[in-house]
């Protein structure tokens, strides 16, 4: 258990512990305010978050940054951004179950420095993982479940959105959802 980010920071940008750290150039530990109440998680690094060490900074990433500013949220002021697996999974391929079991504990540490009052997920897999292993997202996305005193929402992962830009109004309406139960639970998101 961490007392501070920068200890577990640290920690987190020497691990060694699966295969996925032997192929990597950069670990994507995350980005964000410290503290934040909004935590959105995604999948896992890219090719372009791998070279830079930071989540979502591809095609996919700027499109996620536009979602947010349509809600007055940014990465940098009032939101942080983290994924299941920090490593690159080779070809992009899902984080297998085992990796996912061996990175969960450093997003475990993350969520428990930061206390976020709501939890988004950005897909299937950390929505599966975090929210429920049934968790359908074209079905349920945008719907706000509470579970052990934290609200958790998932939505269309960026990259499925730049597939398929037909589900982007619902995306919007999401982001929209998430702008009002911040006002209703951590308003204070807007003063950061
Ligand atoms: N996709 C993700 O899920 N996370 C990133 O950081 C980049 C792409």
């Amino acid at each position: 258990m961490y007392e501070n980010w920068e200890q577990l920071r640290n920690d987190c940008m020497g691990c060694d512990k699966c295969e996925l750290s032997r192929t990597r150039t950069k670990l994507v530990f995350g980005v964000g305010n410290e503290n934040a109440k909004v935590l959105f998680i995604g999948e896992g690094p890219g090719a372009n978050e791998d070279l830079q060490g930071e989540p979502f900074v591809g095609r996919g990433g700027q499109l996620l940054d536009k979602f947010l500013a349509a809600v007055d949220l940014d990465r940098k002021k009032n939101i942080y951004i983290a994924n299941m697996v920090k490593c690159r999974p080779p070809q992009n391929r899902d984080p297998l179950p085992a990796e996912q079991d061996m990175c969960i504990g450093w997003l475990r540490e993350q969520t428990r420095l930061l206390k976020p009052k709501i939890i988004v997920c950005l897909g299937r897999i950390s929505a599966t993982r975090i929210i429920s292993p049934d968790f359908k997202v074209t079905k349920q996305h945008g719907q706000f479940i509470e579970k052990n005193g934290t609200l958790m929402m998932g939505t269309f992962h960026p990259a499925a959105l730049l597939r398929n830009p037909n589900q982007k109004p619902a995306a919007l309406e999401d982001f929209v959802a998430l702008r009002d139960k911040i006002m209703e639970v951590c308003p204070e998101t807007y003063e950061m």
